[in-house]
């Protein structure tokens, strides 16, 4: 015996088509609206919503029953379904020009008032949306958000299944895989003062099972890392995880290119140009001051060291003869900022560390800058030019060590970007960053860190810069960017053995830790590796852009928050004295 009447449609099923049908619908109660003598609600589940009519005089019972019903109450209703009457469709709603008279009602659950209602629009701050993610989760926007990644899964192992790969699981307790960030750290019950970590990406299992002969393996992966969070990271994410083998940069960029082609075209109806644009970090330092470069709008940057290197200004001069950069850009139309706003940009500038900035206005009176009389207006009027600037426009110039100014200028342009409103949100920029440095100096740690991974490959011409310069050495490292973000990155990895020991040696790795910590690469090396490469996509931070979210957290079922706290469920908790006993740790 059935204990409550099964649905036989979906309540975003029914149409004019079944108009004159018995249907029985099983959802929540979206909204109640009792108009006296009638009753309206919505039913709603995950395909949609219905309303049901309930009139007295057709069934006293169900009427009855409808009068106690309240938002989230879980209902099986059973009726027929009619027309609506003219004028009343909703045109809105894939079932608006129908509705079910009801005829029988079951409440299988009661439900308590919710701390906020399940809309789209809501004003429920997000710690309250996290603790009731339960109902939270039950808002359409969250429900198509989900819909639309459980569709990226299966674009993903479609794409890759066609083109050959092989999808692998990989341990996630393991021994630690340096990606840059802290571990997560998992005592052994067995093993007493030792760990497992979990991993901040499968990096070193996929280069192993390239050595083992699977020649393209892809895993959709979560991972682990202890960093600190922002609006596009979690400490738990999930990657597609990719490794090829006998393959080059293209290779690799090809077939990431033609995933983002099908999610593209599968999900958004967009056709994109590949392939796709590729800058150097070096270019998309100088033009945009970023290695992920938002190019959905100008403002690109022109170096003026050569005209004011001779100059009396000494704060340019002297910038250019300790090695650094004078560059900037040209902010169309902006002649016009006010004084105020030209000390709110001066302020935002020397809050990015930087020691000023400098400007000129074009206005109809001619070029006006602060610094006229230290550069002279001739040298103004060159830079003017050399920058492609014209009446009505604002010229920002930056001095400093090269990486700091083209950094400070990148922060610089985002935020005359927004301030000036100019990007375009319809718009999807997608370009590679290659030719990454191999290294970058850490000033915490006073040494080279591997700027990708220890196990990236240096560019063949750069490899005497190695021991010399390793600051100007090359990587074989790409990074996928899509409008200012990084979705993706990978490299060309090191298969031999002594080169490996070398990068090891390089980061300050001697060869004892390295045996320790990476023996089993090291060692499968000894036995035929082939030259192979891989990337790896953000997969969520992909699903917020490409669903326009603002946040990752929007993407995925279970965030957490930005203190890395699961407010639903309270992860991380404190355990019993036993279990701590039986992992060998004392809290101190
Ligand atoms: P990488 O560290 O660049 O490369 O990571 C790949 C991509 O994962 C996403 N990502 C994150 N997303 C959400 N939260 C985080 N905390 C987070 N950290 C990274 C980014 C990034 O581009 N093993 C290498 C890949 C390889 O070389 O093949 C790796 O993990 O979108």
């Amino acid at each position: 015996m059935a204990l409550f009447a099964k649905r036989t449609h979906t309540c975003g099923q029914l149409r004019t088509a079944d108009v004159g049908t018995v249907v029985t619908l099983n959802g929540w109660v979206d909204v109640r609206r009792d108009l006296g003598g009638v009753i309206f609600i919505d039913v709603r589940d995950r395909y949609g919503k219905t309303q049901v009519v309930f009139y007295p005089q057709h069934s006293v019972s169900a009427h009855a029953a409808a009068k106690q019903l309240r938002g989230e109450f879980v209902i099986s209703v059973t009726g027929t379904v009619e027309r609506r009457p003219d004028g009343t469709a909703n045109p809105d709603l894939a079932t608006g020009e129908i509705d079910l008279r009801a005829g029988e009602l079951a409440i299988l659950s009661e439900a308590e008032p919710p701390p906020f209602p399940v809309n789209d629009e809501t004003e429920a701050g997000e710690e309250l949306r996290l603790k009731y993610r339960f109902i939270d989760l039950r808002r359409p926007v969250l429900q198509r958000t989900l819909m639309f990644r459980h569709r990226m899964y299966q674009i993903t192992h479609d794409y890759f299944d066609r083109r050959g790969f092989i999808e692998i699981e990989t341990p996630v307790l393991m021994k630690s895989t340096p990606e840059g960030a802290r571990d997560y750290l998992v005592p052994s019950r067995l093993h007493p003062g030792k760990f497992y970590a979990l991993p901040q990406s499968p990096q070193t299992y996929k280069q192993i099972l390239m050595v083992s002969g699977f020649d393209r393996y892809v895993q959709i992966v979560k991972c682990f890392r202890d960093e600190d969070l922002r609006a596009d990271r979690q400490p738990e994410f999930t990657q597609i995880d990719v490794e090829m083998s006998f393959v080059t940069e293209e290779d690799v960029q090809e077939v990431a290119e033609g995933l983002m082609a099908r999610f593209f075209h599968e999900l958004k109806g967009i056709d994109i140009p590949l392939p796709l644009r590729r800058l150097t970090y070096r270019q998309a330092m100088e033009q945009y001051g970023s290695d992920k470069p938002d190019t959905r709008f100008g403002l690109t940057f022109t170096c003026v060291s050569d005209l004011v290197k001779e100059s009396p200004f000494r704060v340019f001069a002297d910038a250019v003869k300790q090695g650094g950069t004078v560059a900037g850009f040209v902010v169309p139309g902006a002649a016009s900022f006010t004084r105020n706003q030209m000390d709110s940009l001066v302020d935002f500038t020397r809050g990015l560390g930087a020691g000023g900035l400098v400007y000129f206005k074009w206005t109809d009176t001619g070029l006006e800058t602060a610094v006229e009389k230290f550069l002279g207006k001739e040298r103004v009027e060159k830079i003017a030019s050399a920058m492609g600037a014209r009446q009505g426009d604002l010229v920002l110039l930056v001095a400093d060590a090269w990486k700091k100014a083209y950094g400070i200028l990148g922060t610089l342009r985002l935020e005359m970007a927004k301030r000036l409103n100019l990007i375009d949100e319809n718009r999807n920029d997608l370009l590679w960053v290659t030719e990454f440095p191999m290294f970058e100096y850490s000033e915490e740690e006073k040494r080279f860190v591997a700027m990708h991974h220890p196990f990236t490959a240096p560019h063949p011409e750069d490899l005497g810069l190695l021991e010399t310069d390793p600051g100007k050495a090359r990587a074989r490292a790409y990074d996928l960017v899509m409008n200012g973000n990084e979705i993706a990155g990978g490299s060309i990895r090191i298969h031999e053995r002594t080169m490996q020991q070398r990068a090891f040696s390089l980061l300050g790795i001697g060869p004892d830790e390295a045996q320790v910590k990476f023996g089993f690469l090291l060692d499968a090396f000894r036995y035929g590796a082939p030259p192979h490469g891989g990337i790896a996509f953000g997969f969520d931070r992909m699903a917020m852009l490409l669903t326009g979210m603002k946040s990752i957290r929007e993407v995925m079922a279970f965030p957490k928050t930005a203190s890395a706290v699961s407010l639903m469920d309270d992860a991380p908790g404190s355990v019993d004295e036993k279990q701590l006993r039986e992992l060998h740790i004392r809290i101190v």
